[in-house]
């Protein structure tokens, strides 16, 4: 059973293989959305562009790869970022919800993630 871990959250949440990852944040109450999506999203069809995640940790192939819609929509994104709502879960990985506004002290956030075993 993979594991995703939330940085931002502080939380290791386990889900089955091949799981949407943002069906993951949102089963687990987490807030995926800034304020654009919280007002309004498209419900996971990939269309709004407010699911923002940057990978920070994991297997390369941790998720499925980039959707059509993905390579589209994220062309001037960093290339870590992905779509939650278009990724499905393979193995265990480190995310970081919402990295348009990352926290002040993401650095360190990241780096104490990366420090900690991940659950495979
Ligand atoms: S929820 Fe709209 S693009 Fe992912």
């Amino acid at each position: 059973m993979p594991t995703v871990r939330f940085i931002r959250e502080g939380r290791d949440v386990k889900c089955e293989v091949g799981e949407n990852l943002r069906e993951v944040a949102l089963k687990e109450g987490l807030q995926l959305y800034g304020l654009k999506g919280v007002l309004g999203n498209c419900g996971g069809c990939g269309q709004c562009i407010t699911c923002f995640v940057s990978v920070e940790g994991g297997g390369k192939d941790s998720l499925s790869p980039l959707t059509e819609v993905e390579n589209a929509k994220l062309s001037n994104r960093p290339k870590n970022w992905r779509l939650s709502c278009q990724c499905l879960v393979k193995s265990s990985l480190v995310v970081l919800t919402k990295p348009q506004a990352p926290p002040p002290n993401s650095k360190a956030l990241i780096q104490a993630a990366l420090g900690k075993d991940l659950p495979t």
